[in-house]
């Protein structure tokens, strides 16, 4: 089934319209400052279900919610004391926390794959935020890519990934970040799922400990945890000191290279054009792609696991 995209202005207007597109049941791309998200009002099975069918995206993988503050996340989740330490110093920001299910929270059961627990976001962009304030409710919303493709982080992505599958789309600019928010169980002792926008190092200063990685947390199998993922159509060789003549360099730091993550050699920046360089290097048809090596301080350990899973086989 194909559906007319709706391409709305980041305004009044354009909110209020997207808002209403949600209380129909049907999806809207917006941006955040991680990425672009996929979003459906997170009580309304049938909207999250739509969710699954646009991105072909195995149903047992939960969708992180998002809300427009700490007050509107108590609605659905327990918080306890690392979860308030984390929100309180992160959010909003690129920062999920999995947090106890309220009982009476009202969550789509399709939104947490039946688990006891829900993964919680506010979002740090006037647009997310906006999209929030205009519908005052919970937005499920995982990447607006096709499963297991690169994330978007511009409104032509989107467009060209999920175009005909989507009611709308807010056309709002590149997201700031560029790789996915960082996740953390707030269980006892607490658990990095997914290394994001927010250094691993930020999250343990906050704390005042380090934090166990746990890539497989038992009975789930998050996308951002399968082995090939965000791939681009090219094959990925990292940590590449120089392309071979049949590969194009991904470069970063002073290297000689058409595509530069960074020709400074700085982290943040990479970060923000990791996934536009890598559509943009598939729009060009490049068939193979040697990759510079990231350092794996900061944000570059976001990066490094991208690319880990963008080499993958699949
Ligand atoms: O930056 C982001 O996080 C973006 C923007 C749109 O907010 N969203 C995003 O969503 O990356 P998605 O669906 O691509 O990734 C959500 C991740 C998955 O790895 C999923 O398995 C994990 O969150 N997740 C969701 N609920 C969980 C839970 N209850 N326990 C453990 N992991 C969970
Ligand atoms: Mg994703």
């Amino acid at each position: 089934m194909s559906i007319l995209l709706q391409r709305l202005a980041p305004d009044a207007d354009g909110l209020a319209a997207a808002a209403q597109v949600l209380r129909d049941g049907a999806l809207v791309a917006f941006p955040t400052e991680t990425v672009y998200g996929l979003g459906a009002d997170a009580r309304n099975d049938a909207a999250v279900a739509g969710i699954f069918a646009a991105k072909a995206r195995p149903s047992f993988n939960p969708l992180i919610v998002h809300v427009a503050d700490i007050a509107m996340a108590r609605r659905y989740v327990t918080f306890n004391d690392v979860a308030e330490r984390l929100a309180a110093a992160f959010w909003p920001g690129a920062l999920t926390l999995v947090l106890p299910l309220r009982a009476d929270a009202g969550i789509a059961p399709l939104v947490t794959a039946g688990l006891p627990t829900l993964a919680v976001r506010v979002p740090d962009h006037p647009v997310g935020q906006g999209l929030l304030a205009a519908f005052d409710g919970p937005i499920a919303a995982p990447s607006a890519n096709p499963s297991g493709r690169i994330s978007p982080t511009t409104a032509a992505h989107v467009a060209t990934g999920l175009g005909g599958r989507i009611g709308a789309l807010i056309e709002g600019g590149a997201s700031g970040v560029g790789v996915e928010s960082t996740i953390v169980s707030c269980a006892t002792p607490p658990k990095l799922l997914r290394a994001g926008g927010v250094p691993q190092e930020a999250l343990e200063a906050c704390l005042g400990t380090a934090l166990t990685r746990d890539e497989t947390p038992e009975r789930v199998i998050a996308p951002g945890q399968l082995e090939s993922h965000y791939a681009p159509n090219a094959k990925l060789r990292l940590n590449a000191a120089m392309a071979a003549p049949d590969e194009v360099l991904l470069g970063f730091g002073p290297v000689d290279a058409t595509f530069n993550l960074s020709p400074a050699g700085d982290v943040i920046e990479a970060a923000a054009k990791l996934f536009e360089m890598l559509h943009r290097m598939d729009a060009a048809g490049v068939p193979k792609i040697a990759v510079s090596p990231i350092p794996e301080v900061g944000l570059g350990r976001a990066i490094n696991d991208r690319l880990r899973r963008a080499a993958a086989d699949r």
